[in-house]
């Protein structure tokens, strides 16, 4: 494959973005929107919040459409479609032991409505995978051609095999039918529009640092993440949708913290008095996270750009400004 060359408009073109009012689907409506695209998006408001909504409706050229994507979707049937996003998924663990059905038929069933969409419009398709569809993994860092350490019924395992069948099932497009697919594997992700009582360790730093409560570590701190900002995720996104190969991309940015680390630094940043405290380390916790993304890398002009230091300021900026 060539280089990726990004198009210098995006007007003219229809995107369907299915989880529009989450959080990476919500930025990443607000992207294309601002390129000239007309976006189409879908939610049922499982996790997404009606505010991402209310705020992209300030563009003329959005439309929404509140749906449950595994039960049905809207009729499009004169609709011209050139693209199809799928993000719904709930991807917050806490979620994990509350929806865990939801969250299986939204990636197995939801994901099928919108392939059979995308070879009924002849429309390029994206699928939001995860770096979960690794499990705990064995090889570090993490390249796409490894297979994965998973456990199929573990607390995790509603979200990481229904993401894996995800991949399975829109490869099997690609192959069956010549479905023009894309896969991008997300890793760690945080910035504005997140909610602030999502579970995640980004959130759950920034408002127990604002509220001067102890920042909550589990285990001994000593496992490792990869932080990447969501503005930095969408122009990843955006290259491998304009690429031409439908194997799965890691995305997101390799700089590694342990999660003490990042408990220090997210204190250090904020200004804030709070301590650290531990509790025990959750079954099948990840012990190591950080992507290689020499792919893209070496197919685009992909580069994270936003430090660490200001994602979490504009991502405090943002909780303060909703609580
Ligand atoms: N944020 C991350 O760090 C991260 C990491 C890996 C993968 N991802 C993937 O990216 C996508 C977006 O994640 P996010 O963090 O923004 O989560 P999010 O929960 O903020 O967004 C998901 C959206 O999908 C909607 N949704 C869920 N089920 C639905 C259904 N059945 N019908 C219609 N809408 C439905 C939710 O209401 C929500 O608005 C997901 O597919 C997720 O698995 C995210």
């Amino acid at each position: 494959m060539s280089k990726v060359v990004l198009p210098k408009t995006m007007e003219g073109k229809t995107i369907l973005v299915a989880g529009a009012a989450g959080f990476v689907p919500s930025t990443l409506c607000e992207f294309y929107l601002k390129q000239g695209a007309h976006v189409i998006g879908i939610d049922n408001f499982i996790t997404g919040s009606r505010s991402n909504i209310d705020l992209l409706s300030a563009y003329k050229k959005f439309e929404f459409h509140q749906y449950n994507i595994y039960e049905k979707l809207p009729n499009f049937k004169d609709q011209k479609i050139d693209y199809i996003l799928s993000m719904a998924s709930p991807a917050s663990p806490i979620d994990f032991a509350i929806i865990p059905i939801e969250i299986m038929r939204v990636n197995s069933e939801g994901t099928l409505k919108l392939l059979e969409l995308a070879r009924e419009k002849n429309a390029r398709f994206l699928e939001a995978s995860t770096s979960e569809v690794y499990g705990d993994p064995e090889i570090h860092p993490q390249r796409e051609d490894y297979v994965g350490h998973v456990n199929p019924i573990g607390p995790r395992s509603c979200y990481d095999e229904s993401k894996r069948f995800a991949e399975a099932m829109t490869m099997s497009f690609y192959h069956k039918y010549n479905v023009d697919t894309r896969i991008v594997r997300i890793f760690n992700t945080y910035g504005p529009r997140m909610r602030a009582n999502d579970g995640r360790v980004i959130p759950n730093f920034i408002t127990q640092a604002m509220k001067g409560e102890d920042l909550t570590v589990y285990g001994d701190g000593s496992q490792t993440r990869s932080y990447c900002y969501s503005t930095d995720l969408v122009n990843a996104i955006h290259y491998v949708l304009m690429s031409s190969d439908p194997t799965p991309f890691n995305i997101g940015n390799p700089d590694e913290y342990t999660v003490k680390e990042t408990a220090e630094l997210v204190i250090k940043i904020l200004g804030s008095t709070s301590k650290i405290c531990y509790l025990p380390l959750p079954k099948d916790d990840p012990k190591r996270r950080r992507p290689d993304i020499t792919k893209i890398q070496t197919y685009s002009d992909y580069k994270p750009l936003v430090t660490f230091e200001d994602g979490i300021r504009q991502t405090a900026e943002y909780f303060r400004s909703i609580l």
